[in-house]
């Protein structure tokens, strides 16, 4: 199996970035996290970061052709980007959302999320172990 795990604006600043919300691990930490449980796995991943709208689309629409599921933390984008939704669509692979922080629980803004109506699943609230669960969740499809 073959996983793309995308990652969204300002998560390549985890460990600095909100530390009492997002944690103290870094970005690389979550990189190595994801690498050694999907080697342990026999799982082939690739792991992407960007802060940028179109970047992610790209990514998401490469997906299509050299994977069979994405893990996706769109960041802030989750609650304002159709081109990510549509994206997602657009590729029809199974898809799973993942947030470090719960976002139902946070601001009101948070609440929205675009992307979960194309996405198989969610996971939120878990910190980076969030990821995992979403690996398993398209393992075990
Ligand atoms: C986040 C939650 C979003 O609301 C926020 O904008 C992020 C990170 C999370 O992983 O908890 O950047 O997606």
């Amino acid at each position: 199996m073959r996983i793309s795990v995308i990652n969204g604006p300002n998560l390549n600043l985890l460990g600095l970035r909100e530390p009492e919300i997002y944690g103290t691990k870094t970005y690389n930490d979550l990189v190595k996290m994801i690498e050694t449980y999907c080697n342990e796995r026999d799982i082939y991943v690739e792991v992407f970061q960007s802060n940028h709208e179109g970047v992610l689309v790209d990514l998401i629409q490469a997906a299509r052709w050299e994977f069979d599921g994405i893990v996706i933390n769109p960041a802030a984008y989750t609650h304002t980007s159709i081109a990510i939704l549509d994206a997602i669509k657009a590729v029809n692979l199974p898809a799973v959302e993942v947030h470090i922080s719960d976002p139902d629980a946070r601001e009101d803004f948070r609440k929205i999320s675009f992307v979960r109506a194309a996405c198989i699943a969610t996971v939120k609230g878990k910190g980076l172990n969030g990821y995992l669960e979403a690996i398993d969740i398209l393992k075990n499809l």
